[in-house]
């Protein structure tokens, strides 16, 4: 069985997921990592730059395939993963538990300030605030478990997880 964090940018996927691994001597992979890998990139301003973000989409959903058939890893994914159900279908294929690390707006906004590593946060913060309103509904569909990331910290956070997974591995 696969671990999936699902969630806003700046949610706390990769340090969940950091943490999570030692926690549970499992593997994970960051697909925004591996998208950087693929196309021989080193951020995703070089990512959008070599064709926006439909093309960061659809290296996702060829990263994901190539996914398919690994085992008992968990996989810290981009905030965009949950905008092509096939892509979130392959990484929990043929078994897998999404999490979605649920931030408040106001959460995210505090700890993106200043970022300049994140090409959709260029945008002004209502058009970043109607990107967080349309994707809400899309992990809280896709989620089998919401964790509260404004109240509980990373460490927390993966503990919960291991818990609520322990008996699936
Ligand atoms: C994106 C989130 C980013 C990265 C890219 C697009 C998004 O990942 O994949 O900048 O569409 O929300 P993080 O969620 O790790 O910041």
């Amino acid at each position: 069985m696969n671990i999936v964090l699902i969630g806003f940018m700046g949610s706390g996927k990769s340090t969940v997921a950091n943490l999570l691994s030692k926690l549970m001597e499992i593997p994970y992979i960051e697909t925004d990592e591996l998208v950087f890998q693929k196309t021989n990139t080193h951020n995703m301003n070089e990512v959008f730059a070599l064709g926006g973000e439909e093309f960061l989409r659809q290296i996702e959903g060829v990263i994901a395939k190539e996914y398919a058939s690994k085992a008992n890893i968990i996989i810290s994914t981009g905030g965009g993963i949950v905008l092509n159900k096939s892509t979130l279908d392959d990484l929990t294929h043929p078994s897998g538990r999404v999490f979605f690390l649920n931030a408040s707006f106001e959460t995210i906004m505090e700890r993106l300030a200043g970022d300049k590593a994140r090409p959709l946060l260029k945008q002004s913060v209502s058009d970043v605030k109607k990107l967080y309103d349309f994707r809400l509904p899309l992990y809280m569909n896709y989620a089998d478990e919401i964790i509260n990331a404004d109240i509980f910290s990373a460490v927390e956070i993966a503990a919960k997880i291991k818990v609520r997974v322990s008996d699936g591995f």
